[in-house]
């Protein structure tokens, strides 16, 4: 057992009296290696899950209350499956009372429980903290109720309570590799037909290393959902259903209809998918400075054509690109601030690590954080003895 799953069953004793019978979930943030802005087009996407995720120890209390106690946030909270309203004042809350709600409405007969939340990955920072704490509360419920749900439809399902109960019309790639993710490999997915493939990534020859720029999204909400009315508007012009069925050759046609902003935003997303399975080619042939510079040629698209970078994506880009051992960089999540993905050669991962944390340092004033991380496996119950 774990230090952090010992931590989280001794607050659970502490806070409910003893830890017996209590059922511990995780599920993991994620780091997106390609494909960004491509999954609400019905794209494709190359996400990984991280090394960091969300806890929630769990036990049946017999009755229809939720009462749940948040480590991180220092303050419990709860709700009453018979009442479920969104929570101003509590923003964490309404993750599991999304999902609960979303349950309910599918039928799902859900019983009350206690709940310990304890998690690791950084907040508003593009790694999918929500969508962790959404698979695990899923995965919470379906442990204390005992109902069966496919991993799709509970990846689904969780989307749904962002989109309908958290308010954020977001896509469905964080949700799915939190649920789907295989240790050691990325989850190529096709958004249009969910289906995915495990691609191996573990090689000994490179890692993946997150820098977190410390700003955070504050655009992010009303930009995210301007861009995806733009998708939409440019698709629709072009008589597609998705942009993601609008080839290039057809794009070049019939661009010249599309006003210039709109026109950026789907050559983005056209030239997107066509960058994501050429990486997922190179990496599967293990030509790593392929792979590479797609992740640079993204970050580029995203900058010039997407507009949804910022000044300190970009400085920490560019660092980043100009230590040795970068095989490429870009910025990784919807933007706006955040994160950004490298690939790093493994012998020289620990220098590109002090070393970029130094110069963005310099340049910014920020300090900002950097993990260097595997590929790792998606959500599901922790052994506790
Ligand atoms: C956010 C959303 C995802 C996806 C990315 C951009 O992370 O939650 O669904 O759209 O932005 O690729």
């Amino acid at each position: 057992m774990s230090e952090r799953v010992e931590k989280v069953l001794a607050s659970f004793a502490e806070r409910y009296g003893d830890a017996t019978g209590v059922t511990v979930v995780r599920a993991p943030g994620r780091v997106n290696i390609i494909g960004e802005h491509t999954d609400y087009n019905g794209g494709f996407v190359m996400p990984i899950a991280i090394e960091r995720d969300i806890m929630i120890a769990c036990r049946p209390n017999g009755s229809m209350q939720v009462d749940l106690y948040s480590v991180d946030f220092g303050e419990s909270n709860g709700f009453s499956l018979d009442n479920i309203r969104f929570n101003q004042s509590c923003q964490w809350v309404n993750y599991p009372q999304g999902v609960a709600h979303c349950l309910l409405e599918k039928g799902f007969d859900l019983k009350g429980f206690d709940g310990v939340v304890q998690g690791n990955v950084p907040l508003a920072s593009g790694l999918s903290s929500s969508a962790a704490c959404e698979v695990a509360s899923a995965l919470a419920f379906k442990a204390m109720s005992g109902f069966d749900i496919g991993d799709t439809d509970l990846a689904l399902l969780c989307q749904r309570a962002e989109n309908t109960f958290v308010g954020v019309n977001c896509g469905i790639m964080d949700q799915y590799v939190s649920v789907f993710a295989q240790p050691g490999c990325a989850v190529f997915l096709d958004c249009k037909d969910l289906r995915h493939e495990d691609v191996p990534l573990g090689t000994k020859e490179a890692t993946f290393v997150v820098c977190n720029t410390m700003v955070k999204r504050e655009l992010s909400g009303s930009e995210y959902n301007t861009r995806r009315q733009q998708c939409e508007e440019a698709a629709k012009a072009m008589d597609a259903a998705l942009l993601r069925d609008v080839s290039p050759e057809t794009f070049e046609a019939e661009c010249g209809k599309l006003p210039e902003d709109v026109r950026k935003r789907a050559r983005h997303v056209i030239s997107e998918d066509e960058r994501t399975l050429r990486a997922v080619a190179a990496f599967k042939a293990g030509d790593l400075a392929a792979a590479g510079k797609e992740m640079n040629d993204s970050h580029d698209s995203l900058r010039d054509d997407y507009e949804v970078s910022c000044r300190e994506l970009d400085i920490m880009v560019d660092i980043a690109r100009g230590l040795p051992g970068t095989y490429g960089a870009r910025m990784t999540g919807a933007g706006f601030g955040g994160c950004t993905v490298n690939l790093v050669a493994a012998d020289k991962a620990d220098a590109f690590c002090a070393e970029i944390a130094k110069r963005y340092k310099a340049e910014t004033g920020l300090n900002p954080m950097v993990l260097s991380t595997e590929p790792c496996g998606g959500a599901g119950r922790v052994e506790t003895r």
